[in-house]
């Protein structure tokens, strides 16, 4: 990590810690639990299908499901047994099996990989293992960088929720009648009365963190930004505002498309979101396993940036920058301060933001109200992944830690940023600085997008 930071002095991005937040004990408790949630929600993605469809490939997008297994394990492994730990690798000839830069995904299922059995036991040991040196690493600040405030622990509870977001979509992708359910979301309340857009002034904001303890290296460090004063939807943009571009023949006009986007259009022969089809006059979606008519005004799901960039440009509109997304999100008028969550510097609860696979789906668009930003802005954290027209690049100060092939190596104009986390993924990898990039094409993850215009 980057920070030099006195736990009483508020950091460079003015977020002051929470009280007891850098207390190394405090810290130990929230990765012990951060790595518990992660192990339970793994549980359910894998003990939820018959041990044959682990091992099967159920899109060439996806690893088979006991490869994420194996390869949570492994990860942890190598960070918290032998980097942190200093100890000897438990199984070293399977390290290359689950490096995730040696196989494409759709070579995956015919590597020689652990069964579900051995693949289950191989990350309870690594589990047990990984908590005798949870409960004894020194995590004060001024130790060394692994450890300080916990940050391996953090990471890697983070890396077992994004595969758990993965194995959510491979979950998605396969066939057959559901696995998993859950309980829908809250409803709007005042949805009604929500304006559609904020106004956010032109000025000044903190992008980035220099004080999250768990941040990511692609959000360091906190540094200044203009941005000139835009327009934001309060929500995503919904299924039925989606549809009235579908039904104005927005995927039959290439007026609307980027060249790229109009290639994949005409190559595909798309017509509509992914998962989607059209039945006696109506459209209909797969979710889950289940089919079920599209619900209006909740916010488009599974498009790619593409459709997300043609649908603004449709609408007389544009994606919001990623600079823009975050000021909407963390800037705070009152005190210029940046905000950990759009509703202030507490962790989130159920009544702030659809996350942890609570719910499979979206909530409707003007639900959590009490997690509206500043800016009057709603569902900025969780829900979908939103789409910005930003390209996937350092900040400047950018420093990779602790390896370069999280991020460092995925910079450049190929990636998009998406950011607010999606109802898939946990608290632990989401918040208002936290970076997600995807290739212009992809529509298997939860992306959905809201616009915004010049003001
Ligand atoms: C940040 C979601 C793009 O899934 O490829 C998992 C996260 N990195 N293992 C991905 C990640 C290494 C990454 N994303
Ligand atoms: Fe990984």
């Amino acid at each position: 990590m980057t920070d030099d930071r006195a736990p009483s002095a508020p950091a460079a991005d003015g977020f002051p810690p929470t009280p007891g937040s850098l207390d190394p004990e405090a810290l130990r408790r929230r990765a012990l639990d951060a790595l518990l949630t992660a192990r339970a929600r793994t549980a359910t993605l894998t003990d939820s299908v018959e041990d044959g469809e682990l091992t099967a490939q159920h899109s060439p997008l996806m690893s088979p499901l006991v490869w994420d297994l194996a390869h949570i394990g492994n990860q942890e492994e190598q960070w918290l047994l032998r980097a942190v730990g200093g100890r000897q690798a438990l199984r070293p000839e399977i390290d290359g099996l689950y490096d995730a830069f040696e196989h494409p995904r759709s070579a995956r299922p015919s590597l020689p990989l652990l069964a579900p059995a051995e693949a289950r036991t191989y990350a309870s040991d690594v589990r047990g293992r990984a908590l005798d040196i949870l409960e004894a690493a020194p995590l004060h600040e001024g130790g060394r960088p692994l450890e300080r405030a916990g940050f391996a622990f953090g990471m890697i509870a983070q890396h077992e929720q994004q595969h758990d977001e993965t194995m959510l979509i491979t979950h998605q992708l396969r066939s057959g009648p559901a696995a998993l359910t859950a309980p829908a979301p809250p409803d709007p309340t005042d949805a009604g009365s929500l304006p559609g857009e904020v106004l956010v002034p032109a000025g000044p904001f903190t992008m980035g963190t220099s004080a999250e303890p768990w941040a990511l290296d692609n959000e360091r460090p906190a540094h200044r930004r203009e941005v000139a004063a835009f327009h934001l939807d309060t929500s995503p943009v919904t299924c039925g505002a989606y549809q009235r571009f579908m039904a104005d023949g927005g995927y039959t006009d290439p007026r609307w498309w980027a060249p790229e986007g109009w290639d994949m259009v005409r190559e595909h022969g798309l017509t509509a979101p992914l998962f989607w089809h059209r039945d006696a006059g109506q459209w209909l979606r797969l979710r889950f396993g289940v089919t079920e008519p599209v619900p209006d005004d909740e916010p488009v799901l599974h498009v790619s940036w593409y459709e997300a960039d043609a649908y603004a440009r449709w609408a007389g509109r544009r994606l919001p920058t990623e600079s823009e997304w975050e000021k909407a999100a963390r800037h705070d008028p009152a005190t210029g301060r940046s905000l950990r969550y759009p509703w202030g510097d507490t962790d989130p609860t159920p009544e702030h933001a659809n996350l942890g696979q609570r719910h499979l789906r979206p909530a409707r668009a003007g639900a959590y109200p009490a997690g509206r930003a500043p800016s009057g802005a709603g569902q900025l954290i969780g829900d979908v992944w939103e789409w910005t027209s930003s390209d996937f690049l350092p900040y400047p100060g950018f420093v990779a830690f602790p390896y370069r092939e999280y991020s460092d190596v995925f910079f450049g104009p190929g990636h998009k940023v998406l950011r607010g986390g999606s109802f898939a993924v946990d608290q632990v990898a989401c918040r208002g600085t936290f970076r997600n990039w995807d290739l212009p094409v992809r529509r298997q993850i939860f992306s959905g997008f809201r616009t915004a215009r010049d003001a």
